[in-house]
């Protein structure tokens, strides 16, 4: 497959994907296998929204990552998985056993009355069986909807109820460094609230004794035995839905964010193999979890999909030290690393010592993904760990787009720290004023928008049309909006600057305010609660929150522990507050809309200019909350 080599074939294509948006991406879909070529390749409207990429054409993915390889590559390596603990034994499939066990499962989802169209819910670790449960899932037209590990029982639930599945895949437990999650009691707990969901299937990867609930739970080992690697994958529309993601907004329940088969394929193969200049044979490792979008395209369907060879990680970056992915980069010969900055900065912090005694000499690209990556830990990982000799590939993108946006090509186009520079062939972004003009020209500053559409971006937001209208399409009519605020400079280079709504990156992980404070204030204590984020060094946003008692609590440190655990309990560790301070009141206009504004002022410790307080109901309330900051 084509693949660009030089910055002129950049211009070239950029020119060809905007002048001839359909021949351009037809192209490209040629090289895969359909069992049926497309009528049309695109019909679109941004008002409704519509969009439709390759309508006519049928297909299955898992064709295209699985026995299209069969002939060329069946006895390479599809997956090396490295366990949490790295005395454990490493595992690798070939591309033969990769197909062999997807559609053994296949079977498995059928013999467990799984139907094109319903959707299966997983909540597995990073083990192989979770990428074998997603293809199972694609293979027999079944939508998958994974849920991160790191979500509480309670959140699980809202994501199993909100796509209405009948079926879980999960595992009876698993460690994360040296912390246990017991994923199975944690579906046990969101199945009391779920009464949709018919079957369990559990991987057994632990051996950790649990509960098996009859008529309903089976052992995935067991079921494996009765089946067949035999399994002719389901031909499904291009515009049939593959999977469902959930990401947070600014309300308090998260989206179901949809992608479809056909262009999803098309965008995530082009990206992959052109960010990352992919090589056949190479080794290729993303540190995201699955339960995440850039664990979907580029851990999983951009790498099969292109014949690579992609890591599995099932632990953490610093267990058992901060050397893990130093040591594990040598260890499987790394070629392309694509990591978190938050990652980067965390083991930055641990120091030098755990970098030394690692070779890295296998790198060839490093990637950055998820958040802005700051100048100082993006000059540490080119320095330290590329040797200055790996291109990084800084890349902009979102749940809702499916695949990179925004990102230099390694090694072809240039790199700038702490910009995502050009967009990729096919995508158009625009700068919008507040009055909802773009704003033409270099040197300037503006929300991001993409005004044109690409194969992978969202078509709907699961059970709920209007959300996805309102949340992406409104804001500035005839325009996709991305809810970030971004500079192109003097030279048209991209540089994102963050989240323009009510949404925070703690970690890498997009997080709603509003998912957070109802989690908070599932405290039986607590009237309300308002969070905001504020700066900080490793994770780039922290969590502060605001809390009001209901009746006065003099144990102020053990109901900071206590809101602690009702948040762990009700969203997941991840969602824990840095800060909390406890407020009498919280500073509101007259209408009751609490003024965020002052609040991330006053958690950002800029308290000397507030701003314009007159039209808060009481103004005096902020000095109280300035005093009480912690
Ligand atoms: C938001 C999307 C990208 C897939 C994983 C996260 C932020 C993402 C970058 C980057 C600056 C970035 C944006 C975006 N973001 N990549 N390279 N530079 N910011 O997907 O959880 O849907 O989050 O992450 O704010 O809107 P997500």
């Amino acid at each position: 497959m084509n693949r660009i080599t030089s910055f002129e074939q950049y211009q070239q294509e950029y020119k060809h994907s905007i002048e001839t948006p359909e021949a351009f991406w037809a192209e490209k879909a040629e090289q895969f296998t359909w069992q049926k070529k497309w009528d049309k390749v695109l019909e679109w409207n941004f008002d409704e929204p519509t969009i439709k990429w390759f309508q006519g054409g049928q297909l299955n993915i898992t064709e295209n990552c699985l026995d299209r390889h069969l002939e060329t590559r069946g006895d390479q390596t599809a997956i090396i998985w490295e366990p949490n603990n790295p005395k454990d034994e490493v595992r690798k499939l070939t591309y033969k056993e990769l197909h062999a066990e997807v559609c053994r499962f296949a079977n498995v989802l059928k013999n467990n009355n799984a139907q094109k169209g319903d959707r299966i819910c997983i909540y597995m670790p990073m083990v192989p069986e979770l990428a074998i449960a997603i293809l199972a899932c694609a293979r027999i037209g079944a939508i998958h909807s994974v849920v991160f590990g790191g979500f509480s029982y309670k959140s699980v639930a809202d994501r199993i109820h909100d796509a209405g599945c009948n079926m879980i895949i999960t595992v009876d437990s698993a460690s994360r460094g040296l912390k246990e999650v017991p994923f199975k009691n944690i579906i046990d707990d969101a199945l009391q609230i779920c009464p949709s969901v018919k079957k369990v299937i559990v991987y057994k990867h632990t051996n950790e004794n649990v509960k098996m609930v009859a008529n309903r739970d089976v052992w995935w080992q067991d079921e494996m035995k009765k089946c067949s690697s035999n399994y002719p994958a389901e031909i499904m529309d291009a515009e049939d839905m593959l999977f469902i993601l959930y990401t947070s907004g600014s309300t308090g329940k998260p989206k179901g964010v949809v992608h479809t088969c056909g262009g999803y394929m098309v965008y995530v193969d082009y990206t992959f193999r052109n960010v990352f200049q992919y090589n056949d044979k190479e080794v290729f490792w993303c540190t995201a979890d699955i339960g995440w979008i850039t664990g979907h395209s580029y851990s999983v369907y951009g790498p099969l999909l292109a014949g690579a060879t992609t890591l599995l990680f099932e632990g953490t970056p610093t267990f058992p030290d901060a050397g893990r992915f130093w040591q594990t980069i040598d260890k499987h010969q790394v070629n392309i690393f694509y990591t978190a900055p938050t990652a980067i900065r965390s083991l930055e912090a641990a120091g030098l010592d755990f970098v030394k005694p690692y070779k890295l000499d296998s790198l060839r690209v490093l990637g950055s993904v998820g958040e802005p990556i700051n100048e100082v830990a993006w000059h540490w990982y080119n320095k330290y760990i590329g040797k200055e000799k790996c291109p990084i590939v800084d890349t902009w993108w979102q749940t809702e787009t499916g695949g990179i946006m925004i990102s230099p090509i390694a090694g072809v186009t240039k790199t700038k720290p702490g910009f995502a520079t050009l967009p990729l062939p096919g995508i158009q972004p625009a700068l919008m004023d507040e009055k909802g003009n773009e704003i033409i020209g270099n040197n300037v500053e503006g929300r991001l928008c993409v005004k044109f559409p690409w194969p992978s971006i969202i078509r709907t937001t699961y059970g709920d049309h209007n959300r996805c209208k309102e949340n992406y399409f409104e804001t500035f009519k005839g325009y996709y909006f991305t809810g970030d605020a971004c500079k192109r400079d003097e030279d048209g280079y991209y540089h994102i600057t963050g989240r323009v709504d009510d949404v925070i990156k703690v970690s890498g992980h997009l997080l709603g305010t509003a998912e957070i404070e109802n989690a908070i204030d599932m405290h039986p204590d607590l009237v309300e609660s308002a969070v905001v984020g504020y700066q900080h060094n490793i994770k780039g946003y922290g969590i502060y929150a605001f809390v009001v008692c209901g009746h006065e609590r003099k144990d102020t440190d053990l109901l900071i522990k206590e809101i602690i655990e009702t948040v762990t309990k009700n969203m997941g560790a991840m969602a824990r507050p840095d800060k909390i301070q406890i407020v009498k009141v919280l500073p509101k206009t007259r209408s009751g809309k609490i003024m965020r504004r002052i609040l991330r002022k006053i958690a950002e410790g800029d308290i000397h200019n507030l701003g314009d307080t007159s039209t808060l109901l009481d103004p005096s309330v902020v000095e109280d909350i300035k005093n009480g900051a912690v």
